[in-house]
């Protein structure tokens, strides 16, 4: 069981090969971008659980791949990581002709996507995401970043993979809330320009979280072909695409207030700033009621926070919320960027929020 999605960009078109056989055809897939050594990068939780049968694809397939596993967390998204990487794959003898494989979640992903970037002036790179999240979002669309001590993703460029190869199965040994995480970005696919698929996952979202590979590629198939439209259609950010960032200045602030720290993973905060973004939405008298209610109903029917009172730990204040949102990268001359919505997949971008109306949501 597997489908092919194409990324439209011209020159720089991919496809996303979305099911459950993936990983062993991961070799034959990869043949067409492989050549000379083939540095295939990982961290060390994925590298004890799915290293070796994906190795053995390669090499079956004629591939001389040269895995670097580095440390697991967001820590390894940074300089001193993405140096540590650039001299490995240096010493691997990566040369310009050459392909990079991300094999991991969004850290490896995103930190392996930049180093590819950079190195030589820019090598091929593939992406072979392992978890929910980076399934469906951070393996497709070409955003590369590392952090900095100032903030999140400061520190990138755009950099299209040649190929992302999604197996559902991997995600079997997804810890349960990485997997809930992630699915608030499938949820997300439905709430910014998707009413049918949020009433699909409103009968199937559990079941694909239960272990039902069918209901599971499906999702993960349906978001990647969202995000590749709108990535065809606005590759760089300039409209359309910030829609995707749906529940994330909200979010952001959440995850900044509690330290990026194990007490709200990115998803969460997703989970939690898509239900502000729907009450926000309520508040400005743009969307009904109804709809911010299902929506926060169906994040809790799967397990998920919907509010700030469900994220662990002290609650922060309004006023330091408030900070970290004004810090966000998306601010534009001092005004917040805003995701709204008019209704369950009717999502818009807009700044023309009052902040009293923002205050009184983080204070609800
Ligand atoms: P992650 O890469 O840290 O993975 C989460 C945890 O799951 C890690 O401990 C990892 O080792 C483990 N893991 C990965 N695959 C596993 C598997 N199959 N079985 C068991 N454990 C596994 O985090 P993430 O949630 O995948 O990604 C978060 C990162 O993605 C953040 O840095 C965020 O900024 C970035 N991101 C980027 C984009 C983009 O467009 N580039 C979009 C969204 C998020
Ligand atoms: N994760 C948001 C984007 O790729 O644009």
């Amino acid at each position: 069981m597997s489908e092919r999605i194409t990324v439209s960009l011209g020159a720089r078109s991919y496809d996303i090969h979305v099911g459950t056989s993936v990983f062993s055809r991961a070799g034959e897939l990869l043949s067409p971008f492989a050549r000379g050594p083939v540095p295939v990068i990982t961290d060390a939780n994925v590298a004890g659980l799915h290293l070796d049968p994906f190795v053995e694809s390669l090499k079956c397939a004629g591939i001389d791949a040269r895995p670097i596993v580095l440390d697991a967390g967001e820590g390894t998204k940074s300089f001193r990581w993405l140096e540590r990487l650039c001299s490995a794959l240096l010493t691997v003898g990566v040369d310009r002709g050459g392909l990079v494989v991300a094999l991991g979640g969004g850290v490896i992903g995103d930190l392996t996507g930049f180093a590819a970037a950079v190195l030589k002036r820019g090598i091929d790179f593939a992406q072979v995401p392992t978890t929910l999240l980076a399934q469906v979002d951070s393996s497709v669309g070409g955003k590369t970043a590392i952090n900095t001590a100032e903030g999140k993703n400061l520190v990138g460029v755009f950099h299209q993979p040649k190929i992302v190869l999604a197996d559902a199965g991997v995600l079997s040994t997804l810890p349960r809330r990485e997997l809930l995480a992630g699915y608030a970005e499938v949820a997300k696919y439905g709430a910014l320009g998707d009413a049918a698929f949020f009433e699909w996952l409103e009968t199937n979202g559990a079941k694909a979280l239960g272990g039902d590979e069918a209901a599971l590629v499906r999702a993960v198939a349906h978001s990647c072909r969202m995000k590749a439209d709108i990535v065809a259609r606005d590759e760089h950010e300039s409209g359309e695409r910030a829609l995707l960032n749906l529940g994330h200045t909200f979010g952001h602030a959440l995850e900044a207030a509690t330290g990026f720290s194990d007490r709200l993973l990115h998803g969460e905060g997703v989970a939690v700033g898509m239900a502000l973004a729907f009450q926000l939405s309520v508040k400005l008298g743009l969307c009904g009621s109804q709809d911010a209610d299902r929506f926060t109903r169906h994040l809790k029917a799967v397990g998920l926070p919907a509010s700030i009172a469900d994220v662990p730990g002290p609650r922060p204040s309004v006023d330091l919320l408030f900070e970290h949102m004004a810090h966000d990268k998306k601010a534009k001359d001092g005004q917040l960027t805003f995701i709204l919505l008019r209704g369950i997949g009717q999502a818009f971008v807009t700044r023309d929020i009052p902040n009293e109306a923002v205050r009184d949501v983080l204070a609800a």
